[in-house]
């Protein structure tokens, strides 16, 4: 199920498709209309497909023809659906228009231990369709990609979804742990994943979104004891931390300095950090295609930097890292809610 039905799907599309289109002019956002609500600050869809597209070279107006296309056939979505479309660096480059690009908007870098497959990273223009069942997510996506065919695409769902003790929504990753405790608070949300002012006029209000498709070792996770893979996320299965401390309580981690109860190297000890908490928000989805279990990683933040890129260089040599491998992703840009600035011409 998705929360929030029509109105969800709205706000969701008026995020997604708003911006894209030129010249358009509808009245500037209220302030009101551009924090309230967030849609990325709802449950995620039980289910979403992401696909990657290598648009067709041609100047402006024929991306921007093919852009108004997309957001056309986004609109005609069914309730309850979710769209989000990510814009690739590359995009603004093939447009012709580079300086238009979001301020941190470059291609994923590689990080220490991925394995990157150039068939399955990057991309000019990213499609997220979310529904309540894989079907239907299917359907939508075939619905607002139309012709294209994808250079790359990962189909998810979310296990066991349901709601923190904090009140954030969780789902159970193929390792059996509940993810979504360390998230932040609904109400900050805006604030941790929304762009400000430093960013080309048009794209204040949107979010940078990180994909990062990462296989599991599930069978080599599954003959370690419970005690130990507790160890290297550094919370239990259902979040409660290793010394008992309520999931929704701070870590423990300071009556623990020497990494006796935690280890230094767990997973959330490292994500989390000394320093100011990561400001990001994961939504993630597992996966399991053709012999393959995995996570489909996304995150979105107003900064690459206080969220995904800075947390990521700190799980280097992580205890996860030897299950876990990443082979393909990307960075791309989300516009806002109620964009009407003209960022590709008619
Ligand atoms: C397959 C890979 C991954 C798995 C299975 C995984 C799993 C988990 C789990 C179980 C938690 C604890 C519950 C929660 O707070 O949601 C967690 C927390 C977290 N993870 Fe991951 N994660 C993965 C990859 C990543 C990556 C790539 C990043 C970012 C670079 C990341 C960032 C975080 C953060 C920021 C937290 C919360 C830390 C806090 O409490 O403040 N995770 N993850």
């Amino acid at each position: 199920m998705t929360p929030g039905g029509g109105l969800r799907r709205r706000q969701v599309l008026t995020v997604a498709a708003a911006g894209l289109v030129a010249g358009c002019s509808d009245p500037p956002p209220s302030a009101a209309r551009a924090t309230a609500g967030d849609p990325l600050a709802t449950a995620p869809p039980a289910h979403a497909v992401v696909a990657s597209y290598r648009l067709p070279g041609g100047d402006v107006h024929a991306v921007a023809d093919l852009l108004r296309q997309i957001t056309g056939r986004a609109d005609a979505a069914g309730a309850g659906a979710e769209v989000l479309i990510g814009l690739g660096a590359t995009l603004f480059d093939r447009a012709g228009l580079p300086a238009q690009r979001p301020r941190q908007l470059t291609a994923m870098p590689s990080f220490p231990g991925d394995v990157l497959d150039p068939g399955r990273t990057h991309g000019d223009l990213l499609l997220q369709a979310g529904a309540g069942t894989a079907e239907a997510a299917e359907r939508l996506l075939a619905t607002v990609a139309g012709p294209l065919t994808p250079q790359w695409r990962v189909a998810g769902f979310r296990d066991g979804a349901g709601t923190s003790p904090a009140g954030h929504p969780t789902a159970t990753n193929p390792f059996h742990f509940t993810e979504g405790h360390g998230n932040p608070d609904a109400a900050l949300i805006p604030a941790v994943v929304r762009v400000g002012g430093t960013e080309p006029a048009w794209a204040a209000g949107g979010t940078y979104q990180v994909v990062r498709v990462i296989r599991l070792a599930t069978q080599m996770w599954d003959r370690d004891p419970v005690e130990e893979q507790e160890r290297v996320f550094g919370r239990r299965r259902d979040g409660t931390w290793l010394d008992g401390t309520a999931a929704a309580q701070d870590p423990p981690f300071a009556r623990d300095p020497d990494g006796a109860v935690t280890p230094l190297d767990a997973h959330v000890r490292l994500a989390r950090g000394t320093g100011p908490r990561p400001e990001m928000l994961r939504r993630g989805y597992s996966f399991r295609a053709e012999g393959e279990e995995g996570m489909l990683f996304l995150a979105y933040q107003r900064d690459l930097e206080r969220g995904f890129a800075g947390v990521q260089r700190r799980l280097a040599g992580e205890r996860l890292a030897r299950y876990v491998l990443t082979v393909g992703g990307g960075y791309f840009f989300v516009p806002p809610a109620g964009w009407t600035g003209a960022l590709f011409p008619r």
